[in-house]
């Protein structure tokens, strides 16, 4: 058992079909979120936001925002003067953010906005810290989308970045029986969407590991290039800074 992977379909992010998927799962991307992690997202995210309180910015841009937890946990973990915007290209994935921001007085200086990451609405040199959670995966050109991301970042600025990666060996053979046996029968059951969810497999099963995606960061032009593994590596955190 040890080392043998179960196989997953490569999958290849197409930009009108990952749109078009979100808006199909909007309304229950949430819950489905919180139940294939088993409740592990929140602690993601909070390693996520003690990762950019360290880099202490004044204006910060979530990209790929969705239904907006990665901006309102931001929000919440970060100095109350800090500016903070949300951009995703779904609108379905963000009107769910702003019925949740309406809901919540203190996430009302939240911005959230349409943005695709493959051509930003946001001026070069202006921004202190990017996040993108579980966002780079989809994406249609990776390389394209991290030259685009380094562009908007002030010199010196961070792009603060939590996705999948690939799991210790140790783990990997049951992660990936999980992936392709029981995510997808879960997700039917939450989304009515089975195919979304063998998507999300399939594009994790073929992203890179950390010490590939440090090398498409450099090779996007960051410098100072660094990340973590969670949770036995199913997922990482890599920070990259423009020189
Ligand atoms: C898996 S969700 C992650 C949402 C949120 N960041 C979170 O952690 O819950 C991926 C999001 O990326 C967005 N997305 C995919 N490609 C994008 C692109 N090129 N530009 C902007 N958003 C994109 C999708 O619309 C979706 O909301």
């Amino acid at each position: 058992m040890r080392g043998k992977v179960i196989h997953l379909p490569a999958m290849k992010p197409e930009g009108n079909a990952v749109r078009k998927m979100f808006t199909g799962i909007a309304g229950r991307y949430d819950l489905a979120n919180h139940m294939l992690s088993m409740g592990i997202d929140f602690y993601w995210r909070k390693r996520l936001v003690s990762t950019v309180r360290s880099l202490t910015p004044q204006i910060l841009c979530d990209l790929a925002t969705g239904s907006g937890d990665v901006a309102f946990a931001l929000c919440d973990g970060l100095p109350a003067n800090v500016e903070i915007t949300g951009l995703d290209f779904c609108e379905a994935m963000l009107e769910q953010a702003r019925e949740k921001q309406a809901k919540n007085p203190r996430h009302q200086k939240i911005a959230f906005g349409v943005g695709d990451c493959l051509n930003l609405p946001l001026e070069t040199d202006s921004v202190d810290v990017l996040t993108i959670s579980f966002g780079l995966r989809n994406l249609e050109n990776r390389k394209q989308g991290l030259e685009e991301m380094r562009r908007v970042l002030k010199p010196g600025g961070t792009l603060v970045c939590l996705e999948f990666s690939q799991p210790v060996k140790l783990i990997k053979p049951f992660y990936y029986m999980y992936l392709k046996g029981i995510l997808p029968f879960i997700a039917r059951i939450v989304t009515g969407n089975k195919s979304a969810y063998e998507y999300l497999g399939g594009t994790i099963a073929t992203f890179p590991n950390r010490q590939q995606m440090e090398m498409e960061m450099k090779d996007a032009g960051f410098a100072k290039v660094f990340s973590k593994g969670i949770t036995g590596t199913i997922v990482a955190i890599h920070s990259a800074t423009k020189a």
